[in-house]
């Protein structure tokens, strides 16, 4: 198979036309539309710290929040601010020092073994190398069957093969490929490969960790558009991490903005990036590198200078304050919380929260 080539002739909006004419088929339920109140993950007071007690690691330090049933919820900050330990703490993959997290109504901490591997099936993980589940010595085919068998289903290998070929066509794959190695494929089509085995359990839930940021950019909207289309026509849940900002608003119906291990942000996509409430937020949105005309009032917020101060030093009152260029004398004592900012819209800063105490 010449590299990319399957790449370049599946274009922009791949995954939605897989569906065209011919219905949903992983089994899930009538299609939703991205909107709703239904929680299917909820986070409350959730704290992973890591290292001595004394003095941890505070990846994430205090996060509430919720993903809802069939939407795309965009979570971004830079390197090093806890998304990734905040989404494997939702598929349970790290423990919680402190905090809950609910799927569809089931807590997850104190699950047994039984119980975890069917959360296991519910959901996933797209990593950001697919080579993290794509075993280089296994046929594409076996690798995508795994979860068929770790999870007893469609029993038998004509049956199996048959899920795979249709996982295949989902994510706009020849059924030849099944037979081929991984490295015979582009990047692209790696990732391709990774979300098809990531899909094979039919989950409810998809944690995609940075999963375009390897492919070069051209193909990085077509993964982006491929996932956005199987997360609306498959009625799934997609929390879409990344630290890039383009490619987050780009997929996401709802932005959750994160910094030093809290959320600092969250609404509607388009509000969040039209009408940032939290300094950060606008520092962040300043510093995305092209033009555009919905970006341009960020613009005149100051670009973000210097680091993110270490998460075992953070600093006191609002977390951010060191560089915020709002950041006035009330910011070093008092500890701002999540508060209305306009419809389903929240931001954490003391701008916003003229009562608090500690403020005049
Ligand atoms: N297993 C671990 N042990 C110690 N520190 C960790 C571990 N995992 C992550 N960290 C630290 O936690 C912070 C948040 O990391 P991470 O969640 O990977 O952030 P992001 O995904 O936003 O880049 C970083 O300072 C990182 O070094
Ligand atoms: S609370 Fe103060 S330091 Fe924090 S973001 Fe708001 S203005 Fe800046
Ligand atoms: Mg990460």
């Amino acid at each position: 198979m010449a590299d990319r080539s399957v790449d370049q002739g599946r274009g922009v909006g791949q995954g939605r036309s897989v569906d065209e004419g011919r219905g949903v088929r992983l089994g899930h339920e009538e299609v939703r539309d991205g909107g709703g109140d239904d929680v299917l993950v909820r986070v409350r007071g959730l704290q992973v710290h890591f290292g001595p007690r004394r003095r941890p690691v505070r990846a994430v330090d205090g996060v509430d929040l919720d993903v809802r049933r069939g939407e795309t919820l965009g979570l971004v900050g830079e390197s090093g601010c806890g998304k990734s330990t905040l989404g494997n703490a939702v598929l349970r993959l790290v423990e919680p020092t402190a905090g809950t997290v609910e799927l569809d109504g089931t807590e997850l901490t104190g699950l047994g073994r039984r119980e975890l591997r069917a959360v296991r099936r519910r959901a996933v993980m797209v990593f950001q190398d697919p080579y993290a589940s794509l075993d280089p010595r296994r046929s594409v085919g076996d690798s995508v069957a795994e979860p068929l068998v770790v999870h007893r289903l469609h029993g038998g290998p004509a049956s199996r093969r048959a899920r795979v070929e249709e996982l295949l066509d989902l994510v706009g794959l020849p059924a030849s490929a099944a037979d081929r190695y991984p490295h015979e494929f582009s990047g692209g089509q790696r990732q391709r490969l990774g979300i098809a085995r990531a899909l094979a359990g039919e989950p409810d839930l998809v944690v995609a960790d940075e999963a375009v940021a390897s492919l070069d950019v051209s193909i990085q909207a077509q993964v982006m558009n491929l996932l956005r289309g199987l997360q609306r026509d498959l009625g799934l849940t997609l929390l879409f991490i990344s630290h890039d900002l383009a490619a987050v608003r780009h997929v996401s119906d709802r932005v959750a903005v994160m910094y030093l291990g809290r959320v600092v942000e969250v609404g509607p996509a388009q509000q969040v990036v039209s009408d940032p409430q939290h300094p950060y937020t606008r520092a962040l949105l300043a510093a995305v590198p092209r033009p555009d005309p919905v970006t341009e009032r960020a613009r005149t917020a100051p670009v973000l200078s210097g680091d993110v101060p270490s998460p075992t030093d953070v600093p006191s009152g609002c977390r951010f304050r060191t560089r915020c260029p709002s950041a006035f004398d009330a910011c070093p004592t008092v500890d701002p919380a999540l508060v209305d900012v306009g419809p389903g819209h929240t931001a954490a800063c003391l701008l916003h929260t003229p009562h608090a105490p500690g403020l005049a």
